[in-house]
């Protein structure tokens, strides 16, 4: 079989979405299934009205809404009519790019702030408490709470990872300072880096992560489990990284995997990070100012938070963590950004287009009913 290039990829995803055949016309239905359950998980946010234990139900669909590391929604939530608590559930680990769990813990950070933010536009005061085992909102009556508005609960359910070029515009004073106070937290310092020369420095400690990455067969055999190369496969699961999400054409799975042993390179997917960096506005480090799971779910709420604001002004972000991810790297960044925190996360921000979505499971399939 002759070499597959990056162009024969793009242009077999186009051919076979048009394909007829058993195999093809299945995987247009998949796509049709795909299509329908992103309608369904990406409603637009209301307040939830309802009575308990709906109105928490629905609580949870906008907790499920937000960033989490590789779209395993590592996430269990026991909900009370007073309080909603989410514990890990470790059955979705990763832990070949994750083994302490940091990144796990800090998605149920950005699940707790979306999850308080919709509990305070619905009419509570809804404030967070961390634990070693998870975090909890308390749902308090609180008639004030509703009439504010809150452009970052609307941010919901337009935010997404957008893993693609962006425009190369710097953000406008107003955007910038908006972002600035997003991150303001007594718990997580955020370095926001807009000055090119850093980031540029910035960058070339990710693409070298990025290679040791891609050379450990453990990682990239771990990553391509995660990967949902067409709608029928995210349909299925509703979980993972969907390939379009990346920029990459829905292709048919056993074709996907063949591919991305035989095409996705260190320096191929190095140049690619070359362009989106150099595309962004800025970059933007996150560290805890503990080191444990709850500065963990810290860092993962306030990089929501950052995440709500951005979507909220049409500025677009996706993470590269690359050299918080490789331990080896962590000196050389702690050095560049000059603290002795040890970073939980790298974001990149600009703006930019919007790429299709990744899915959720429902709210039903992560709430552990208890007696
Ligand atoms: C803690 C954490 C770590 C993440 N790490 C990466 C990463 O290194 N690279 C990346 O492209 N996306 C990363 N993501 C983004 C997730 O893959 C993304 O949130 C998930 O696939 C769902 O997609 P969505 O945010 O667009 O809904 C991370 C998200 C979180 C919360």
């Amino acid at each position: 079989m002759g070499k597959i290039t990056r162009r024969a990829l793009l242009l077999g995803g186009a051919g076979l979405g048009v394909s007829g055949g058993v195999m093809g016309l299945s995987w247009v239905r998949g796509s049709n299934r795909y299509e329908d359950l992103v309608k369904r998980t990406w409603q637009s946010v209301e307040p939830v009205g309802q009575a308990f234990p709906n109105s928490h139900e629905r609580l949870v669909a906008y907790a499920c809404m937000a960033a989490n590391a590789h779209n395993t929604q590592p996430w269990k939530f026991s909900v009370f009519e007073d309080r909603i608590h989410i514990a890990p559930d470790f059955n979705r680990a990763t832990p070949v790019v994750d083994p302490e769990h940091r990144h796990l813990f800090a998605s149920l950070g950005c699940a707790v702030e979306n999850l308080s933010v919709a509990a305070q536009a619905s009419g509570f005061s809804a404030p967070v408490t961390f634990q070693d085992d998870g975090c909890t909102v308390h749902l308090i009556g609180d008639e004030k709470a509703a009439s504010r508005s809150n452009p970052r609960f609307e941010a919901i359910s337009n935010r997404q990872c957008v893993r693609a070029n962006y425009d190369g515009r710097s953000l406008s004073d107003a955007d910038l300072q908006g972002l600035r106070e997003a991150l303001d937290d007594e718990e997580v310092s955020a370095f926001l880096v807009t000055n090119r020369a850093e980031i540029d420095q910035l960058r070339d400690l990710i693409l070298s992560a990025n290679s040791v990455q891609l050379k450990s067969q453990a990682f990239r055999d771990e990553l391509k489990a995660w990967i949902r190369f067409s709608g029928r496969e995210a349909a299925e699961t509703r979980d993972g990284l969907y390939a379009p999400a990346s920029g990459n054409p829905a292709v048919p799975g056993w074709l996907g995997r063949r591919i991305f042993d035989l095409v996705v390179s260190a320096d191929g997917e190095n140049a690619k990070y070359a362009e989106q960096i150099a595309s962004s506005a800025g970059l933007v480090v996150l560290a805890a100012h503990r080191d444990d799971p709850i500065g963990w779910m810290q860092a993962g709420q306030s990089c929501q938070r950052f995440a709500l604001e951005a979507t909220a002004r049409g500025v677009r972000y996706a993470f590269l963590n690359q050299p918080i991810e490789v331990a080896e790297m962590l000196p050389e960044l702690q050095a560049m950004l000059g603290t002795d925190l040890r970073p939980n996360l790298l974001m990149r921000f600009g703006y930019g287009p919007t790429l299709p979505r990744s899915l959720r499971r429902s709210a039903e399939d992560v709430i552990t009913r208890s007696g």
